[in-house]
């Protein structure tokens, strides 16, 4: 048997081509991946590199002692506190990636209410349906009830829905600037309006736009304001990792006030090492990421992100119209910035999505919840807005003779609900492999898994997801 850990060492030459192979089946940033990537091409990606790997060795835990840290961050989010508008006083924060800004935003909220409004012993957020998932994953680690409410036909969030639910334990509302599945912008004024008026604070999500939507305007597109220009916006989360091209690792956190920031710090004195502050949620922490950001930003300056945002824009516009003009697709709604949702009047939407795969796209089958149906999802980034006229073409061919939608036989259903509590005694791994599902990769075709997840109740796809990610890893 072959050592995990091998007592020899070997070559470095073999190590290295061995970490290439191992990426062989990963999803391409060649144009054609509609989720995941966000790819502004082979030069920027070298920048990118460069800078990743000359800050490879500062750590971020210490910037008394490393002075480079201090000066990348405060680089990149004087960048950002810019692009937001933010007033005299405004503060901000690099994190690791948009789940981590919106972590700190949300344990911000509960301290600082927590200081300021004592009354409060059960602290609740406010999110529309749409809202990502990050901010009920904060809720869980955090100790916030996350309390939903509706969004209207075109997916934005429904700010009397929203007042409806307020109670006086609520301390935070979230506002999207766009959401991630349907790529629309909430209300951000009315529900900040709503905010003030109830005392609480407020989170924009603009951790896809908060680098598309600000370039979009500067290109003379209507939106409205999202960020603190709007009186009543507390905190924002925009990810470098994204739109700002960076690699994965950088987002930042920007709040109005010092006296926020600091209800995100964290301290400790209380053991017989080094005492701690730490801004993030990681102690040591590496700055690669956040250098290669500050790398673009200065490289690429405004215009460079203007003019890779207009052609994102009318890649989206157009596909926007091809789906609109085709009779089996529907629109969900019309988006405010490159990422949309649409899904099929009566064919397989999950079939649909197979076809395309065949046909060579990644595109995102995306499961109903609330007044969203099931759907595909497209993120549009620099790369595949290049070949939107390709993807549009296909999507058009696959949809010849595309069969109905066929609920899933019902006892399945019921099946993976029992698999799903977790005591049941079945083998998830001997489901797994009758679904087609090997070495952590679902099969070419996943229409019929799709189709049984998206039939079964969330609660049992969590738990479904928890056992499937359990199968993945040693
Ligand atoms: C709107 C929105 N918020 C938050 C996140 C979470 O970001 P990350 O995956 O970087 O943690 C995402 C990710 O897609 C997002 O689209």
């Amino acid at each position: 048997m072959t050592q995990a850990f091998p007592d020899k060492g070997r070559g470095r030459a073999e190590v290295l081509a061995e970490l290439t192979e191992s990426k062989q089946q990963d999803l391409k940033s060649d144009g054609r991946a509609f989720a995941f990537v966000y790819d502004a091409g082979d030069e920027l990606r070298d920048l990118a590199r460069e800078a990743f790997a000359s800050c490879m060795t500062i750590n971020g835990l210490d910037p008394t002692v490393y002075p480079s840290a201090r000066k990348i961050e405060n680089g990149v989010t004087k960048a950002c506190l810019e692009l937001m508008h933010a007033p005299e006083g405004a503060v901000a924060t690099a994190t690791a990636g948009g789940t981590e800004s919106v972590m700190l935003a949300v344990k911000a909220a509960r301290d600082y209410s927590r200081r300021n409004r004592p009354e409060v012993t059960r602290p609740v957020m406010l999110l529309p349906e749409t809202a990502h998932a990050c901010f009920h994953k904060a809720a869980h680690y955090l100790g916030v009830e996350a309390r939903l409410f509706k969004v209207d036909d075109h997916f934005r969030a429904d700010v009397e829905d929203a007042r409806s639910k307020l109670t006086k334990d609520v301390i935070l509302i979230v506002g999207s600037a766009p959401s991630y599945a349907h790529g629309v912008v909430d209300p951000i004024s009315e529900l900040a309006a709503l905010t003030k008026e109830h005392g609480a604070l407020m989170h924009v999500d603009a951790c896809v736009g908060g680098c598309l939507l600000p370039f979009m305007k500067e290109n003379g597109v209507a939106l409205p304001a999202f960020d603190f220009e709007v009186p009543g916006v507390t905190s924002i989360s925009m990810d470098l990792h994204k739109y700002g091209f960076a690699p994965k690792g950088i987002s930042v956190v920007l709040q109005r006030t010092r006296a926020l920031r600091d209800a995100q710090y964290y301290a400790c004195a209380t053991w017989t090492g080094y005492s701690i502050v730490n801004s993030t949620t990681l102690g040591s922490k590496s700055v690669a990421a956040m250098g290669a950001a500050y790398a673009l930003l200065q490289h690429l300056g405004r215009a460079g992100y203007r003019e890779r945002v207009a052609a994102m824009w009318a890649a989206t516009l157009e596909l926007a119209e091809h789906i609109e003009r085709e009779p089996e697709l529907r629109l969900l709604a019309r988006p405010d910035a490159n990422l949309l949702a649409f899904t099929t009047k009566e064919g397989d939407v999950f079939e649909l999505a197979d076809r395309l795969t065949e046909r060579g796209w990644h595109v995102q089958p995306t499961y109903a919840f609330g007044s969203s149906p099931a759907h595909i999802h497209l993120t549009l980034d620099p790369g595949n807005a290049a070949h939107a006229s390709a993807f549009a073409a296909d999507l058009s061919a696959s949809l010849v003779d595309l069969p109905k939608t066929t609920p899933p036989n019902p006892q399945v259903v019921a099946m993976l609900e029992v698999l799903g509590n977790g005591e049941s005694g079945l083998d998830a791994g001997v489901l797994m492999s009758e679904l087609g599902i090997a070495d952590g990769q679902l099969p070419g075709r996943a229409a019929t898994i799709h189709r049984l997840l998206n039939a079964a109740p969330p609660a049992t796809r969590e738990q479904l997801l928890i056992t499937f990610i359990g199968e993945l890893f040693s």
